[in-house]
């Protein structure tokens, strides 16, 4: 269950088409001005942007591509030790720089052959049905803003390090992308909030924050594991329990914190098959169900 009350950084626009991202007091950049001015100036194009036009470039500082060689640099070793073997081999295929910010159409051409995935901008939260929804064609939504320099290991809300460094080389994987497009179009089938909050929530504890046991060593498949240098090096650590859809369903979580209760897949098969293949057969009556037992 999330909580839409926690929404990290809402951004609004004004008629003059500037956009306004409000950071909650505890992000790191809440009083650092500079970086909230960037911010704005980065989540403006991505607000006006509509589909079919050119996805907006971000023209990245010194200091922006300065995080995100740290964060890569720091990563590489981890993922080494605690990232999935599916994970590695898509990370090599794409093949992304670790020395500057890459541009969301570079990404996106390099994902296109991989697994026909591509990136759309993204100046803050989208819309849950928009977000899932879009999984089914393909498209991904990507911010474009670096998370605050001060605390480059852990960042409260997704930035381009997470959709590009975690999802990105995960997307590369074709049998790992598979996955995504049926959460899609799980997401695509719901008529009713109950039901896609579901898909939100087993998205959540799979795709974003799941694990799994390969050749006896639990490793890290998801998203925010993989792209939080501080995180990654404690989901060892976490209350670590069986894939079980009505509980990832019902337990409450915070996004803007390490997880301290995490699932974990027995192999890639289970996340291939018996992820995907709830996906598959996914209707809102599985919600419906669940929201009568627990009742
Ligand atoms: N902690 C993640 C990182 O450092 C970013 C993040 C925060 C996140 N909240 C999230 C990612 C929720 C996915 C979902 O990279
Ligand atoms: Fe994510």
């Amino acid at each position: 269950m999330f909580d839409e009350g926690q929404l990290y950084a809402p951004v609004t626009a004004d008629e003059d088409g500037k956009a306004t991202v409000h950071l909650a007091d505890d992000h790191p950049g809440a009083n650092d001005d500079a970086y909230r001015r960037r911010r704005n100036e980065i989540a403006a194009p991505a607000l006006a942007w509509q589909p079919g036009e050119p996805v907006p470039q971000v023209d990245y500082t010194d200091s922006e591509n300065a995080i995100w060689e740290t964060v890569c640099r720091e990563l590489a070793p981890k993922h080494e030790r605690l990232a999935i073997r599916g994970y590695l081999e898509g990370k090599e295929s794409l093949a992304l720089p670790t020395d500057r910010v890459p541009q969301l159409d570079e990404v996106s051409a390099g994902l296109g052959p991989l697994s026909g995935f591509r990136l759309h901008p993204a100046a803050g939260l989208v819309p849950l049905d928009v977000f899932y929804g879009s999984l089914a064609d393909g498209v991904f939504h990507s911010t474009q803003y670096l998370r605050h320099p001060s605390q480059p290991l852990y960042t409260p809300e997704p930035d381009i390090l997470h959709e590009v460094v975690g999802h990105c080389n995960l997307l590369a994987n074709p049998a790992i992308a598979e996955v995504k497009r049926r959460a899609g179009e799980a997401a695509r089938r719901c008529e009713t909030a109950a039901g896609l909050q579901y898909v939100a929530d087993v998205f959540w504890f799979t795709i974003e924050f799941g694990v799994m046991y390969e050749d006896g060593e639990l490793r890290a498949y998801g998203a925010g594991l993989l792209s939080s240098y501080g995180e990654i090096e404690e989901f060892r650590g976490a209350d670590i329990r069986p894939v079980d859809f009505d509980q990832m369903a019902t337990l409450a979580y915070d996004i803007s914190h390490y997880q301290p209760i995490l699932f974990a897949c027995d192999g890639m098969g289970e996340l291939t098959d018996r992820v995907a293949g709830f996906f598959a057969d996914f209707d809102d009556e599985v919600a419906a169900r669940l929201a009568r037992s627990s009742a």
